[in-house]
């Protein structure tokens, strides 16, 4: 039996017991047989989630692109190590080996430290799915800088913020992005974003589109020609277990986005043993994720977990609708794609598709399939295993966060009997539990209630930068000794977890994580707005879409509606990015509040839902005939 890699379900269970047994032992043996160190730990854990400090391997020195990179070069040198599909399918597919990625990765490493980067300062990369994302990220691992990629979907302003609060000294982007006909002027993005951001002081640029761009005299330089020059062998950065690999940003209730922290060897072990497991990757196959590295997906499961396990990864540059709708198969048909993960917003939006863009693929290759970022719905779970999997591919419900670095509850396929829209167990070493409103836990099986997790895992991550008291706030502090996920969950009669989404004020709209809070005070900007709110509602392809109800400022001006709804739109899409504008914006005369003014979102979110027959007692509110105004005048 091997712990590193499961095979049927007794081995599962078998392994699952061992890893809650003795958690240190079985971590321990994983971390010793599968990866390179330069030292081992003296202590694999230690932990306390009341202030809250976890540390794995402590003591342990390593470089975590010599595991991705350097270890493979002995067995796998000329293997693919990235696969990069263009976003124009007429444009050639890139085959990139171990031994061309090891090099590249290394010259650009060259170039951040001739750039005066050095180990611990962060550096943001803002790129478009091209090869030179992925070997950014891999460059700033190998000097111990501290990546913090930015989705390249996001605007000026919550760049900019994102850059601030990490304080990076310099920013890796482009000319502009390819996305199905459009083209991005990416360049532009980033200097509206750098006129805020006093502290950085070199942007490396490079060119995809050809794509115009102003160079700013002594802060922007072209990529291409410093990689030339440079040398093409750099010794990798020794890093503590413990020392930061990157900060990556999530949506939080409030205000300000969450730099979560990760470190270094607890989520390499943890990123490689969850991808080899979760996906059962064999030495041929073809692995690809259609995630952005802009998110922790990508992080994790197309550059990390992959190439520690010396796996072929794809990335795709395009989007799932051109040149048509057939686009993914014909990727998977083309490149006989043996392991394909993706988002339910995706699989719903493909399903509404003539069925013939499927039918016309050979996707004969594909073993096993997978979801992550929200519940799948029970038709699309259909959907995607009778004409995508046929019937024959396992469906891998992946639930997890950001924060916890790697995929938590899932089937292992080939070994867990799957049931639609169960994320089903959890992985080795991740001990679930079920929480009721009075913070206690519920045992059992067939119950429901808040997911937390009461036993540290590898890849946690381990702060907010630079505020450990929201860290603690957020996740530690609502039940003592737990690590609160924010989500609800059900367990079933044989212990399988089934999500039911977000319990805060957190909404996943097509997968993306969006906080009501930014949203509210993009459209408090506007100078005609008293107050908004914002709930979710369900909606058929994203999952969630957002609705707004908004109060206007009494001026009696008679405000053009079309208008208003257009610009309110518009500061969104500036303050945050396209991803968080308005389905629906209701004007109203008033939000209904408790009697401290709080406003009762619940409330909204059944009536947006048109869930209004048990609304609760509205007699209580400040202002209860705010609720009948709102219903009389909801839109459709
Ligand atoms: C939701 C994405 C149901 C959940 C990896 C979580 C899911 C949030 C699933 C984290 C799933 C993710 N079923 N819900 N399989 N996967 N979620 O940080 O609400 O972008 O808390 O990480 O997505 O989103 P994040």
């Amino acid at each position: 039996m091997s712990n590193y890699h499961i095979k049927h379900l007794e081995e599962y269970w078998q392994v699952y017991r061992k890893s809650v047994r003795n958690p240190e032992n079985f971590w321990e043996e994983i971390a010793e047989e599968h990866f390179l160190w330069r030292k081992k730990w003296d202590n694999v854990l230690s932990w306390d989630f009341t202030k809250p400090e976890i540390k794995w391997f402590e003591g342990a020195q390593l470089n975590i692109t010599e595991n991705c990179l350097d270890r493979h070069l002995a067995t796998r040198a000329d293997k693919t190590a990235i696969l990069f599909e263009p976003n124009d399918p007429s444009e050639e597919t890139q085959h990139i080996t171990y031994k061309e990625l090891h090099k590249r990765v290394s010259t650009m490493a060259n170039v951040l430290k001739s750039q005066g980067v050095e180990k611990g300062d962060r550096v943001c990369i803002y790129l478009p799915m091209i090869p030179e994302l992925a070997i950014a990220v891999l460059a700033c691992a190998r000097i111990g800088a501290i990546h913090s990629v930015v989705f390249a979907g996001f605007s000026a302003t919550a760049l900019a913020t994102r850059i601030n609060d990490c304080d990076c000294k310099l920013i890796i982007c482009s000319d502009g992005s390819y996305r199905g006909n459009k083209t991005i002027d990416l360049k532009k993005i980033v200097d509206e974003a750098l006129e805020d951001c006093p502290g950085l002081t070199t942007s490396l640029v490079i060119k995809r589109t050809g794509g115009e761009v102003i160079m700013k005299d002594g802060r922007d330089k072209w990529l291409a020609p410093l990689l030339d020059t440079a040398d093409s062998v750099c010794k990798a950065t020794v890093m503590d277990a413990e020392d930061p690999l990157f900060i990556l940003y999530t949506s939080g209730s409030t205000g300000k986005p969450k730099g979560m922290v990760h470190t270094t060897a607890g989520y390499m072990v943890y990123a490689a043993y969850s991808f080899k497991n979760v996906f059962q990757y064999r030495e041929n196959d073809i692995y690809w994720c259609t995630a952005d590295i802009g998110w922790i997906t990508g992080h994790s499961y197309i550059v990390y977990g992959p190439l520690c396990n010396g796996a072929t990864t794809v990335m795709f540059e395009g989007v799932p609708s051109y040149p048509d709708f057939s686009r993914f198969w014909q990727i998977v048909e083309k490149h006989k794609v043996t392991q394909f993960y993706t988002a339910p917003t995706a699989i719903r939006a493909l399903a509404k598709q003539h069925i013939d863009f499927v039918n016309k693929h050979d996707l004969s290759s594909l073993k096993v399939l997978g979801t992550v970022g929200e519940p799948i719905n029970e038709e699309a779970w259909h959907w995607y295993n009778d004409n995508v999997g046929k019937q024959n591919s396992p469906i891998v419900d992946t639930w997890w966060q950001t924060e916890t670095g790697g995929i938590m509850i899932s089937p292992i396929p080939y070994s867990t009997p799957t049931i639609p829209t169960f994320a089903t167990l959890p992985l080795p070493g991740i001990q679930p539990a079920l929480m009721d409103e009075n913070a206690q836990e519920i045992k059992g099986n067939q119950v429901e209630g808040r997911l937390c997790i009461k036993f540290p895992w590898p890849s946690i991550a381990r702060t907010i930068y630079g505020n450990h008291d929201r860290y603690r706030d957020t996740y530690f502090s609502a039940y003592k000794n737990m690590y609160f996920t924010g989500d609800g969950a059900r367990r079933d009669a044989v212990g399988y977890y089934r999500i039911t989404g977000r319990v805060d004020d957190v909404i996943i709209v097509s997968g993306h994580n969006l906080g009501t809070a930014p949203i509210e005070d993009a459209i408090n900007e506007h100078p005609a707005v008293a107050e908004s709110a914002i709930v979710g509602f369900p909606h058929d392809v994203k999952g969630n879409a957002l609705y707004g109800y908004i109060t206007l400022k009494e001026t009696g001006e008679d405000r053009n509606q079309d208008n208003l709804c257009k610009e309110i739109n518009q500061l969104i899409t500036d303050r945050i990015g396209p991803i968080a504008k308005l389905d629906k914006i209701q004007f109203t005369n008033g939000l209904p509040k408790t009697r401290s003014g709080k406003i009762m979102r619940r409330i909204l979110r059944k009536i947006a839902s048109n869930d209004t027959a048990n609304l609760g007692d509205t007699s209580t509110l400040l202002n209860p005939e705010t609720v009948q105004e709102i219903m009389d005048n909801k839109l459709v």
